[in-house]
This record gives C-alpha cells, sequence and structure tokens, in this order.
C-alpha cells in the first residue's frame, strides 16, 4: 500500500482524475467502481472536463455501484443512483447499458446481490475501485465488524451512516439499510484508491493506516492490498504520526 498526502483537497483530486484517466485511455474496456459522497465530488468534476477537453474515449468503459440506500428511489438527489447519473454518467455521455447500479427498490434484494457478483464476474473483475472512507471508518456499506469474505450483500447500517447520511438528502429520511459490494470485491481490485479529505477524517484515518488491519475498522484492509494508495490531503493526514 502507498499513501499520497497532498497540500489540498484540490490537488488530491486532481490527482485522482488522472489515475481514472490515465487508466481508460491506457484500456479503453476499464471495469470502473467509483463511490459516490462528497470526497469525490471534485475528481469527478475534474475528470468530466479533462476527458471531454482531451476526447478520451469512455464508450467502452464498464461502470459498477459501489452501493446505495436500500428503498431510496433512484430520482432522489441523496441516491448513489442520482449522482452518479449527474456527476458522472450524463455529463461523459454514458449509456445505459454501460453502467450496472443497484435497484434499491427492489423486493429481491439477494437476487440484486448475486446479479452484481455476476456481472463483476463476467466482466472479468474490477480494474479500479475508487472509495471514500466513512466517519466510522466504512467502505461503501461495509459496516465495522463486516465479514472480509462477503461479496455484494445487504448491510444494517450502524448508528454513524445513518447519522451522518442524512447530509445528503434534503429532508431527514429514514436509512437503514444498504446493499454495497463486499470487502472481497474490494480486495479483489485491480487497483484500489480510497480518498479522504478534511480534518473530520484525520482520527479515522489515523485508525485505519496506524491501528490494527481489522473489520472493525473496515479501511485499514487497504494495508493488505496488492495495488492500493490512501490518498489524503494534509488536514486528513494531520494525525498520522510518520
Ligand atoms: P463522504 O462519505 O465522502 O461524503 O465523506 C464517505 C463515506 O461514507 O464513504
Amino acid at each position: 500500500m502507498a499513501i499520497k498526502i497532498f497540500r489540498d483537497y484540490e490537488r488530491l483530486s486532481q490527482e485522482a482524475a488522472d489515475e481514472i484517466i490515465s487508466l481508460v485511455k491506457h484500456k479503453p474496456r476499464a471495469v470502473l467502481c467509483l463511490a459516490t459522497g462528497d470526497t469525490p465530488r471534485l475528481a469527478y468534476e475534474i475528470l468530466v472536463e479533462k476527458a471531454n477537453a482531451e476526447k478520451v474515449d469512455f464508450s467502452a468503459v464498464t461502470f459498477i455501484a459501489l452501493d446505495e440506500w436500500v428503498g431510496i428511489p433512484p430520482d432522489n438527489a441523496g441516491s448513489c443512483f442520482f449522482f452518479l447519473h449527474n456527476n458522472i454518467f450524463k455529463p461523459l455521455g454514458i449509456q445505459a447499458e454501460q453502467t450496472h447500479l443497484f435497484d434499491a427498490l427492489s423486493n429481491d434484494l439477494p437476487s440484486e446481490c448475486a446479479k452484481m457478483d455476476f456481472v463483476i464476474h463476467k466482466k472479468g473483475g474490477i480494474d479500479l475501485i475508487l472509495v471514500g472512507v466513512g466517519m466510522n471508518g466504512h467502505v461503501g456499506f461495509n459496516e465495522p465488524g463486516v465479514a472480509a469474505a462477503l461479496k455484494t450483500h445487504v448491510a444494517e447500517l450502524d448508528a454513524t451512516t445513518q447519522l451522518v447520511g442524512q447530509k445528503y438528502f434534503n429532508q431527514s429520511t429514514a436509512l437503514k439499510l444498504g446493499i454495497t459490494l463486499g470487502l472481497d470485491h474490494f480486495m479483489q481490485s485491480r487497483k484500489a484508491l480510497m480518498l479522504a479529505s478534511g480534518k473530520k477524517k484525520a482520527e479515522v484515518m489515523r485508525l485505519a493506516l496506524e491501528g490494527p488491519v481489522t473489520t472493525a475498522v473496515p479501511a485499514s484492509i487497504i494495508r493488505k492490498h496488492p495495488d492500493g494508495t490512501v490518498m489524503l490531503d494534509e488536514d486528513a493526514a494531520s494525525l498520522l504520526k510518520a
């Protein structure tokens, strides 16, 4: 695992965008799993700008969802579906058949999970997974204590996730369950980028990077990833010893 520390959020975002673009240039049929959330927002803005300016061809790229709030419809601005469409797919002209997202309204969630596992397998695995880190150390909706061997599954959201998740919604929203790729997918992805920005993430990143590798802090598992890079701005790195 490598740790890269950037002076600020802008530089971190620039680098994350560049990583995605250079992969797609090198492998036009890449399979990408890009997290939603506040952390990667600017990286995607830069990605879209650069990709369009440089006419990078995304037409053969496959996009896999990392997670979704169960029960939240796709037209809700807080859904991962809405985020991906508005911040990445629409501005890059990505076609529906290139995207594999969760149906959070499905009454057969186990089959949603199985479908996603099948797609990932059929596509030959994920080339690049980009994730943020929750205030409780979660990755996707792999909540503290999750079994590391899990693939796509439905997770009970812990109290922190239920509370912090409110920031994505226009009104108070019940968030009980999430559907998510598993840590096994994260570890099997050929390249993993983990982004964290701001002082509020400093403590959880200290735990993830300097505490034990444990699913009690799911983000810590990146330390065992053969091609994992943690990208932090100086604020998020401010409690690291080394
Ligand atoms: P954030 O969320 O990027 O909005 O901080 C990160 C996460 O919960 O994974």
